[in-house]
């Protein structure tokens, strides 16, 4: 088999499930150079090289790839930061080794300004009402207040406040769940308006879905769509987090949308596409640079925003099923061939088990916490058993997870996803449960409503209602 040399920039479960589908490539003999944020005991085992940079500055993971240049064959990047400090375009620059990620220019998750401005010119219908605020026009305080509250009284106080930067300040508020009034509104908008521009938007009301699509370049591949589970704690509510696991059903839309909603947001991809990368291909806008949140409401599909990466969790429900070599898909992207890209009939259901503060845990529920087993070391024996009973109907993929003098321990962030994978969703979602309670220690924790057939059917009823229109603003 021929060798190749392949490397991973790897933050959490995605850069595991990432090298663990390459790995499995049976068209190539892999070797993996992961660059990693800690040392991921998954990541450790299957690399060829490992190394560890925390921050995963750019000009340090060039770096280390400058120095294996003739083993690296090409590289692929899970997190948004790298892509958008230019990760790509250093690399092939500096060493010739292409890089599956958008360019610079074309990492468009880098302002949210600049994409909502986009999506005005390129697909209005997709667009809710928003407006800018930005530092540079206003003297003082006082005087944006003016503005904003004008602005608020057009939307009815029905307001979403989002800096233009990826976590900058407070991140998203949501009217009615971060703030409840005008003052509220306005310490939230403050927290972020001191590091720059900051969009207040219309909320809008439905409910949510993950499209990601492959792209070569020449044009998208869609991937099936997914559901992922932002909030910390059950049934919605909590802080928002970077996603507590996430469904996808068998085939390529979910349980509570219509194939027309998928073939609207499919045309909405293209039509973003088509408008960045001109006419002939464009290599800058390769990997998965339309990762696009949308809404389903009353008024049809809606954008909450775009990533120009693959989602965490969701990649992780879709590369699974992914029938293809995956090495040769990656292959396809660099070289603008990407033709069918296939996948198994199957549903998957990813959940995380995470760390005792995520989210505020502790500070929410200081009851449910066992005190004796915070910061004790995790215990991966017992799914070496579901292993054997279910194949690759079960996957784990450590993601905040250190290895340590032999052992492992949670750190801050996401800890662990369990993956299930049957032919629908409730045999997917009970195998990814058996494995989640055979993760012991670290006092971590879970959602138990990740795809639960009460949450489905309410999505379903929801959306039913929100189509009849008797689900308004005010809900
Ligand atoms: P974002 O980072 O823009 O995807 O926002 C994070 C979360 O905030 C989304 O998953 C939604 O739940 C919520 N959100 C963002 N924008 C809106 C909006 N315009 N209307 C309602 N909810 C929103
Ligand atoms: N699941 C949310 C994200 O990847 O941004």
């Amino acid at each position: 088999m021929e060798k190749v040399g392949i490397l991973v920039v790897s933050y959490g479960s995605r850069g595991a499930a990432l090298a663990d589908k390459l790995k499995r490539s049976e068209e190539y003999n892999v070797e993996l150079y992961i660059v990693d944020r800690q040392r991921n005991p998954f990541n450790v085992r299957i690399a060829k090289e490992h190394v560890v940079i925390p921050d995963l500055d750019v000009n340090k993971i060039h770096n280390f790839v400058r120095h294996r240049k003739s083993k690296i064959d090409f590289g692929i990047v899970g997190p948004e930061k790298p892509i958008i400090n230019g990760v790509r375009d250093l690399i092939e620059e500096e060493s010739g080794i292409p890089l599956i990620c958008p360019t610079k220019k074309y990492a468009i998750e880098a302002s949210k300004v600049r994409q909502r401005k986009l999506f005005e010119k390129v697909v209005p219908k997709a667009n809710p009402r928003f407006k800018v605020f930005s530092p540079k026009d206003y003297s003082s305080l006082n005087k944006v207040r003016l503005d904003l509250w004008k602005w608020l009284d057009e939307l009815n106080n029905e307001a979403v406040v989002k800096p233009d930067k990826p976590a900058a300040g407070k991140g998203v508020g949501v009217w009615g769940d971060h703030f409840k009034t005008r003052e509220e509104l306005f310490e939230h908008f403050k927290a972020n308006f001191q590091y720059g521009p900051v969009i207040v938007e219309e909320k809008l009301v439905g409910e949510e879905s993950s499209f990601q699509c492959f792209c070569d370049g020449r044009r998208i591949v869609p991937l099936p769509e997914t559901r992922d589970y932002k909030r910390a704690f059950e049934g919605d509510h909590g802080p928002n987090t970077g996603g507590m696991g996430s469904y996808k059903d068998s085939g390529n839309f979910l349980p509570f949308m219509r194939a027309s909603d998928w073939e609207v947001e499919v045309n909405i991809a293209k039509k973003l596409f088509r408008y960045l990368s001109g006419e002939e291909r464009n290599p800058g806008l390769i990997g998965v640079p339309f990762y696009l949140a949308f809404i389903h409401t009353a008024e049809g599909v809606k954008i909450l925003e775009n990533n120009s990466r693959p989602g965490d969790p969701e990649i992780i429900n879709v590369l699974p099923i992914l029938k293809d070599d995956f090495v040769e898909v990656c292959m396809s992207m660099i070289d603008g061939d990407l033709g069918r890209v296939n996948f198994e009939r199957h549903a998957t259901v990813v959940v995380y088990k995470v760390p005792p503060n995520y989210g505020g845990f502790i500070d929410a529920f200081p009851e449910k916490v066992d005190e004796t087993e915070v910061g004790s070391p995790i215990d991966l024996s017992g799914t070496e058993d579901l292993k054997k009973r279910y194949g690759d109907k079960i996957l784990f993929y450590p993601g905040s997870l250190e290895l340590r003098d032999g052992a492992m321990y949670a750190l801050r962030s996401r800890t662990i996803c369990s993956v299930g994978v049957d032919r629908n969703i409730e045999g997917a979602r009970r195998i990814a449960f058996e494995g989640i309670r055979a993760i012991k220690g670290g006092a971590l924790w879970y959602r138990s409503d990740i795809a639960s057939p009460e949450h489905i059917s309410r999505s379903i009823e929801r959306m039913r209602k929100i189509r009849v229109g008797i689900v308004h603003k005010e809900e």
